[in-house]
């Protein structure tokens, strides 16, 4: 029948912050936010599924656009504009509008957006993680009670930002000098950690609860010598190819191996993430895992971000990796994967 109405694509919003080429005394101000390549890129896996797709930027009158459009479910990948709870930000916004979501709650993203109180938290779980201070001002009256070296990292960044390749200090003076620069630079309690020497690793999580798996670890393999060469800087993370190569799986005895993926498993758990997220280590070379920090809303820039990178060398396309993403938050509301064949 010609006039016949057929029932609307069921839509899916993507929530997103974009890098909007920001001058500033720190170059790595916009670390976080997302280019469009990446929007386009789970736009074009939604499209090509056959669902009606909207884009929100998460800006200033995003309530309203939201409160308007309505979304079936949204994809969020904002990673929030200003203070420690900005990643949750939107998700907090979804929640009180009852718009379905994918990824990790507000309270989560929140929580471990903050390292100081991730660290502490994981710790009552007998998460192993280097002793640290937190720094709430650049004048450290006693020693900070730790034995150099340490790494000196913003209390609530991501991306590499404000980790630069100072950020390891041997001494007090070295230490002064990198917290006066990190506090006029980013405005935030300084978290004043042991460094451990040893080798870097990241587990990609999928999943929910018990239902939740474990990617292989990818290791992250220091190509020069130097230790402001073996960390994973802004600055390294943004010239990659000079730097480092990633190996997944990795050489290591299957024990190991099983202890990150199971460690990593609890971290996601316990923190109660959702639908996905990714985990940073440090093997020191005694053996002992150290927990480094947790990313519930990992980068998702196809052949650049370290998680899509994870999934592709276990085997799993982009698409694959947006869409499983997707059907694990389907599977917690309830809701079916449009099917564009039986119109439903
Ligand atoms: N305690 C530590 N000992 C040794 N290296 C460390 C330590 N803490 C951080 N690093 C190095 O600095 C890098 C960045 O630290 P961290 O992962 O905490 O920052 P981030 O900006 O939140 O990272 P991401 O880009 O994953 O969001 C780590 O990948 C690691 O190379
Ligand atoms: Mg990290």
């Amino acid at each position: 029948m010609e006039n016949e109405t057929k029932p609307p694509l069921p839509s899916v919003g993507i929530t997103y912050n974009l890098k909007k080429g920001v001058i500033s005394e720190a170059d790595d101000i916009e670390a976080e936010y997302d280019s469009f390549d990446t929007i386009a890129a789970i736009r074009d896996v939604f499209l090509s599924e056959g669902y009606k797709v909207e884009l929100f930027e998460a800006d200033a009158d995003i309530v309203e656009r939201l409160k308007e459009a309505k979304p079936d479910i949204v994809f969020n990948i904002a990673e929030g504009t200003t203070g420690r709870g900005r990643e949750a930000h939107i998700p907090a916004i979804l929640s009180y509008l009852g718009i379905p979501y994918t990824g990790s709650d507000e309270t989560t993203l929140a929580m471990a957006l903050d390292k100081e109180i991730t660290k502490r938290y994981l710790s009552t779980f007998h998460i192993q993680t280097p002793d640290y201070r937190l720094a709430k001002s650049p004048s450290i009256e006693e020693g900070p009670g730790l034995t150099f070296p340490l790494i000196v990292k913003p209390n609530h960044e991501g991306s590499g930002k404000g980790i630069g390749q100072t950020a390891v200090v041997d001494n007090a003076e070295e230490l002064k000098a990198v917290l006066d620069k990190n506090f006029k630079l980013y405005g935030q309690p300084m978290l004043i950690e042991q460094f451990i020497s040893g080798r870097e690793f990241t587990v990609g999580v999928l999943g929910n609860g018990e239902n939740a798996r474990a990617f292989e670890p990818m290791e992250i393999r220091y190509l020069k010598e130097g230790r402001e060469n073996r960390i994973y800087s802004f600055h390294v993370k943004t010239h990659y190819k000079d730097y480092v190569e990633y190996i997944c799986p990795p050489l290591l005895d299957d024990e190991t191996n099983n202890r990150m993926k199971e460690t990593a498993l609890k971290i996601h758990r316990v923190l109660s993430c959702r639908d996905f997220s990714r985990i940073d280590f440090r093997l020191s070379d005694q053996g002992d895992i150290y927990f480094i920090e947790i990313n519930p809303l990992p980068g998702l820039a196809p052949s650049y971000s370290d998680y899509p990178m994870i999934a592709e060398f276990c085997g799993m396309s982009y698409k694959e990796l947006i869409l499983s993403v997707f059907n694990c938050a389907l599977e917690r509301y309830g809701m079916k994967p449009w099917n564009p064949n039986r119109g439903e």
